[in-house]
């Protein structure tokens, strides 16, 4: 049932075929950078938007000679998730995480000149409209000796993706790209990418086949396309 809005609240996000509603506290968590900012194709972060709080992550990751980084606020729910994989028998390392636009100008081009320009304007992001610019996405694969030495030889495997799906939002992730909504996301299905949104939103989003892009709209209409 659709929840009143109360004190505190600016918004209400209604996820009609879960019949649940989220409210929202204040607008802030939709600044750049923030738990709740949207970085997409039709939105793209500002020009000058530097990520706060990057650390070098202690989660198991590729291209393990060099650190790889996350905001600090997804740190020790990924350490969570990590851990609770594990104990299902799944032992998960990161593909990707915090990318800087030069990293995504070189990411986007290599893909470019190894796949072609269509398969690289459905599978990644222009430089600037990254969630990955954030620090708060992260791509998932399952643990390996060649995914630790070259991450371009990562991989998820079925029965980690479909974990993922049905727990990461317990940590506060959601599927960013999830199957047949590329009209919405600008982006085609990626069982790899996971966004954090905090607990609730993710619960609310992985409950219901409501895209973040649509969540988002509601919040502030007008704001994403
Ligand atoms: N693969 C996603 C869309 C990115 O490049 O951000
Ligand atoms: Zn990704």
């Amino acid at each position: 049932m659709q929840s009143q809005e109360s004190a505190g609240t600016v918004a209400t996000v209604s996820f009609p075929d879960s019949e649940t509603s989220l409210n929202v506290p204040d607008w802030s968590l939709l600044r750049p950078g923030n738990i709740w900012s949207l970085a997409s194709r039709y939105h793209p972060l500002p020009v000058d938007f530097k990520a706060p709080n990057i650390v070098d992550t202690q989660m198991a990751h590729g291209d393990s000679d060099r650190p790889m980084q996350v905001q600090k606020t997804i740190e020790s729910p990924l350490k969570q998730l990590f851990a609770a994989a594990e104990s299902d028998g799944i032992e998960l390392m990161l593909s990707s995480a915090y990318r800087s636009v030069s990293d995504q100008e070189e990411l986007y081009n290599s893909f470019v000149t190894k796949q072609g320009q269509a398969m690289a304007d459905l599978y990644v992001a222009k430089p600037g409209t990254s969630e990955h610019h954030t620090g708060l996405a992260v791509d998932f694969a399952i643990a390996s000796a060649a995914c630790e030495s070259d991450s371009d030889k990562c991989s998820l495997s079925v029965v980690a993706a479909d974990w993922l799906l049905e727990n990461a939002a317990t940590y506060g992730f959601i599927q960013r790209y999830p199957e047949g909504k590329q009209p919405l996301t600008g982006v085609a299905f990626e069982p790899w990418h996971y966004r954090y949104v905090g607990v609730p939103m993710a619960k609310a989003i992985s409950d219901s086949s409501l895209t973040y892009d649509e969540a988002v709209r509601q919040i502030a209409p007008g704001y994403a396309r």
